[in-house]
This record gives C-alpha cells, structure tokens and sequence, in this order.
C-alpha cells in the first residue's frame, strides 16, 4: 500500500527515484509524485493521477535537478485518486514536504485543530495532517526538522512510514516509521543515502540496510553517519544488515509481465526454497532423503509440546494455509485452524500458551496478519511465520520460521509464492511429523522423494502453455466462473477463482465439489463455465458424478486432470492434463493451470496483468 522512495547524496536523484517507483508500483498506482530540492534551493514537485509513466510524461520536460529528494507512488485510502490527493503533500509555508504510507486514524481531529490555527488543506488526505503538523510543531517549538518531526509524531494515532525534507535545509532527510516499512540502504561512507518501502529499489546500489523500527526517526545527512532516534528523542544504535536480493529477479527477463515470469520461475524458485532443505545422502543407511528446518531443529520443544496449531493468513495465503491444515493434520496429528488474520485479530479465539500461531504471508508486511501475530503473542502463543520477503515486519516479529526463498514476487496476483508457501508447509508437516513420531519412515521419504521431482512435473504443465492460451481466449465472454475440487484441491478451486477475479475481473467461486449440490448449481446454464480440479485422487469418482450433474444442466466444463485419463477427457469440453504425483502433493501442480488461465483470460481481455485495478501488492492497512 504506497511505495516511497526518497534519495540524497552526490547523484541527481530524479532518475534513481523513478526508477524506484517503478520497482515499487506494485504496492499502488492510483497516483504518483516527486518533490525535488534544485540546486538553487527550489522546491519542485510534479504529480499525476494514475501511473509512474503518467507521472514522468509531465516531469520529465522540467526542472528535474537535485540531489535531494522523495517520490511516492499512491494507493488511494483517504480521497480518491486524483492530483490534489497524489503525495508528496507540502506544509502551509511551501518550505517542508513530505510522503507518506499508512493511516493517520485521528487525521480528522488533527486537521480540525491545525485549521482553527489557520492551516489550510487542499487535499482530502490524512497525510497532509502530517506535514502540516511538523510545520506548526517546528514553529511552536523552534526546534530542527527531526526534532519537529519526532515531537508531531507522537501525537499521531496510526501507522506511518514517511520521508520528509525541509527545502532550506537540503543537506538531510528525515524518516520515520511505525506499522509500516521502511529501509536505509548505506552506501560509501555515508556519502549517500538510499530510502524505499522495501529492498528492492535500492539493491542495486548497496547490500548495507537499516529497517526501520517502529518508532524511530533516522535523519539522512550528506557525509554525516545515519542519526536514529526513538519519539522520546533518545538516540539508537542503527542495526546494519547486509541484504542480498538477486536484481534478475525484479525484471521482467523477456516475458510480456511479471506474472507470467513468475508462473514460469516456480520450478526454479521452488529447487531453490528446498535447497540446502531436503538433504540427499545417497550412501547412508536410511533414509536417503532427509528434511532439515532449522526452525524446527532449534524449536523442536515448543513445537512438541503444542497442542493445537492455528494459521493466519490472509488471500492466497490463507488458501495455503488450508492446504497446510490437511498436512499438518495428517503428517502430525496436530489440530489445526485455519483462520482469516482480519478476523482473528479481533475475536474472542481462546488462545493458550502450548497453541503455536503460525503466520503466512508472501510480503510480511499484511496489516491484519500482524495484528494478528501481535495478539496471539499477547495471549502467550509460540508463533511461527512462513514469509517470502527477508527481515520484513512479519519475519522480524515470529519466534521463529522459515523463509519460502522464491524471491521478489512483483505481479500483483501471487503465483510463485503459494507454491514456495506449500512446499515449504510439506517439509514443515514431515519434519515436525517425524519428530513426533506421527509419520512413518516410508510414507516419509516416499512424500519427500516426490517432493523432489515436483519442478520437473511443474515444467512439463507450463509445456501446455500455448494450449491453455487458445482455452482461455474461448472464455473471454464468462460473467461468472465455478471452480470446484475436494480435498487439497478444494483450497486449490478457491486460489483458481481468486486469481481469475483478481486480473480478469469476472467474478468467480470456490466450492468443495460436493456443496455444488447445495446451492450454486443453480447458478448453472450453457453460460457458464465450471473449472473441476478431478485428478486422480481422493473421492475422484465423487466428482466425475458432480461433473456429470453439472453436464446434464449444459454447463461447460473444464477440467484439470491427471495424465491419461481417458474417461474425464470424453465427458467435457476442455481438459488440461498434470502429471500423477501424491495426494499432498497435487496442489503444486494442479494450480499451475489455472495461474495460466486466469493470465491468459485477462491478456485476451486487453486487461492489466500485474497491476489490475484497486488492487495492491503488499496491504499494509487494515
Ligand atoms: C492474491 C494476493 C493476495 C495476498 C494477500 C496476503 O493474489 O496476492 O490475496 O495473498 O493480500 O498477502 P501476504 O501474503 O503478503 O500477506
């Protein structure tokens, strides 16, 4: 929700902040804007409704000089996506600007207070309460810029992540955060200083980060060492980490979209997620295959003792998290929820000091699936985070866990990262599983052996690419689609029908196959495509029975099945075949058609791939 870029040193930072917000879009794209500090020690700030490009036609053609300077590139919460509400915002002097992400929950008591003081507001933001606070807190206390900024800062209710800069001192830049990310990237002794929403803009330029924490203020300062400060005006030792991204990972590397290239990376992203994992030892004894997860290795006492498991999650990654029940379940008898983050958070769950809460997320920054971390650890439970994006807010915040290692996942439709969520939740079951004694040796290397040639199998379905392409330009017309499977692949129905909403905007549901009968059968007519997801496994012959009830209403079928099966491919219109491979294992496979199909839906529809409408990447607000 929002990225924020903001840059000061040697460089001209126009450049640098573009393309920034470019490696940022995915957090937002209802509006974007710059505020740049020229040499003559004019503020310039150029904004624009919609994209980044929207942004640089107007830009580009002007005064674009500076060494200093912030960038933003918007999801709308508070007033609709328009110029006037695109940041950077500027206070009532025009001496002090500033970008924000988050929510100022009492903006509206703030501004009220700030107008009866003669502050004017020309957005409807929450965030031009921000700028103009630190203006009236600078003038009350004549006090520097971070001072002021620290002290406005603990009036704030709500979360934040800012970048602010004062146009008669463009020697520094201040940044704070609280509930929402924020990174320092160090480069050459300090000559420069590169800021973003996350690692991405600035891996490039440095390895050396500082995150953030919540309520710090760090000043920026050509040639000076980073400054960090909590609201109480303390002074902290910044924490350096090196952070190593792989930069191939944020291009697009020859594909149409991201979304595509992150579809076609899952056999790689996912050889990689169990490197240095799943363990060969071809010359021992037994077993051969072996699954080592430092977090169980080193928690192994909290998570034998627990009594229950509960997952939080939102989105996709709640849909692996109810693939991850069915494994845990049944590789370590352990009871397992399954709950929405956003409800959890704010129920009355009877949590106890033996339940481990496991949170899932692909970014580690979901508001809700912190919120709910948060209570969970309040009410005394071990938790536990599986989470793509390395020392985001979500890792930082878990007792312990375990990285998926897919890499940056830009599309805004996740792909790569449910498939390294799933595998990880396998070796996770197995490992917990043989510790507890709950899985046999057999069954043990029998799923981990599999596990293994899952890239392969992954390969041979993006082989049907082109196939899937000409089926899904034939769907163009659907209002409404129905997915449905049962067992792991009733989770799988729901990731299909989400994904299809999300980028083609033709509105889908999720159904374990059997409450077909229950209700939406009656949305059925030769209008309507159903997506069955009948491979060969648990209750198979149950679902060739809803199929055929659904043929006899005329409605057209596609269904994903298991090479081979020759009796599904007589019944219905269309079917796409993935390669046999255990129960447990099938969602890694039978999801990768339907990514496809729901890209390839929304391509034929001339329709936004990776930043499909109101949506955004990374939500950050609850
Ligand atoms: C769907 C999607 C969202 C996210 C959800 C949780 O394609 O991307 O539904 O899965 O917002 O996000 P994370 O996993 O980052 O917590």
């Amino acid at each position: 929700m929002c990225g924020i870029v903001g840059y000061i040193g040697y460089r001209d930072s126009y450049p640098i902040l573009m393309d920034g917000l470019h490696k940022l879009e995915y957090r937002g794209y209802d509006s974007a804007g710059c505020a740049l500090v020229n040499p003559q020690g004019a503020l310039n700030i150029y904004k624009a409704k919609g994209k980044v490009s929207s942004l640089e036609c107007i830009a580009t053609s002007r005064d674009c000089t500076g060494t200093l300077g912030i960038a933003h590139t918007r999801w709308a919460t508070h007033g609709i996506p328009s110029e006037a509400n695109a940041h950077p915002h500027v206070s009532e002097s025009g001496n002090i600007t500033l970008v924000h992400n988050g929510i100022i929950e009492n903006y509206a008591t703030l501004r009220s207070q700030l107008e009866k003081r003669g502050y004017t507001f020309k957005s409807e933001t929450d965030t031009e309460v921000l700028v103009q606070l630190v203006e009236y807190t600078m003038s009350l206390h004549d006090e520097d810029l971070v001072t002021s900024v620290r002290i406005a800062l603990k009036r704030v209710i709500g979360a934040y992540a800012i970048c602010v800069i004062d146009r008669r001192h463009p020697e520094q830049l201040v940044c704070a955060r609280k509930s929402s990310p924020m990174v320092v990237g160090l480069v050459d002794d300090n000559r420069e200083y590169f800021i973003a929403s996350d690692a991405s803009p600035i891996a490039q330029y440095t390895n050396q980060m500082v995150y953030l924490k919540d309520e710090e203020v760090v000043v920026c300062e050509r040639g000076q060492s980073l400054r960090t400060y909590n609201l109480n005006g303390e002074e902290i030792d910044p924490e350096v980490k090196e952070v190593d991204l792989d930069i191939s990972m944020l291009s697009k590397g020859g594909y149409p979209h991201f979304m595509l290239k992150e579809i076609f990376d899952q056999p790689q992203v996912l050889r990689d997620c169990m490197r240095g994992r799943v363990i060969n030892a071809p010359y021992s004894e037994s077993p051969r295959l072996s699954v080592v997860l430092n977090a169980v290795t080193q928690h192994r006492r909290e998570l034998l003792r627990a009594r229950r498991l509960i997952i939080v999650s939102c989105g996709t990654s709640w849909h692996a998290g109810l693939i991850g029940k069915q494994l845990i379940e049944h590789f370590c008898a352990l009871p397992t929820e399954v709950a929405y983050a956003s409800e959890f958070r704010y129920s009355d769950s009877v949590i106890e000091s033996d339940d481990v809460v496991m949170a899932i997320s692909q970014s580690g920054e979901t508001a809700d699936t912190m919120a709910a971390m948060e209570m969970a650890k309040r009410k005394g439970a071990f938790v536990f985070g599986i989470v793509n994006t390395v020392g985001s807010s979500i890792a930082r915040l878990s007792d312990t866990g375990t990285y998926i290692h897919v890499g940056p996942e830009i599309g805004v439709a996740s792909t790569k990262a449910f498939t390294g969520q799933v595998t990880v939740l396998v070796m996770l079951a197995l490992a917990l599983g043989m510790a507890k004694g709950t899985v046999t040796q057999e069954e043990y290397e029998e799923v981990l052996e599999e596990l293994t040639r899952i890239p392969d199998k992954i390969e041979k379905v993006l082989e049907q690419n082109e196939k899937i392409r000409k089926i899904a330009a034939t769907f163009t017309y659907a209002h409404n689609f129905l997915y449905l499977g049962r067992g792991y692949n009733y989770p799988v129905a729901l990731e299909g029908a989400l994904k299809l909403k999300e980028i083609s905007y033709i509105h889908a549901e999720g159904y374990p196959a059997a409450e077909m009968k229950h209700g939406p059968i009656a949305l059925v007519d030769s209008e309507m495509p159903v997506v069955f997801i009948a491979t060969h496994h648990q209750l198979y012959r149950k679902i060739v029975s809803n199929m055929q009830e659904v043929i006899s209403r005329r409605g057209r079928i596609l269904a994903i099945v298991t090479e081979g099966d020759e009796e599904i491919k007589e019944m219905v219109d269309d079917v796409i075949e993935v390669p046999s491979t255990l129960s447990c294992l099938v969602p890694l496979l039978s999801v990768i058609p339907l990514q496809l199909l729901s890209y390839h839906v929304a391509v034929s529809k001339g329709l936004d791939v990776d930043q499909p409408r109101n949506l955004a990447k990374s939500v950050t607000v609850e």
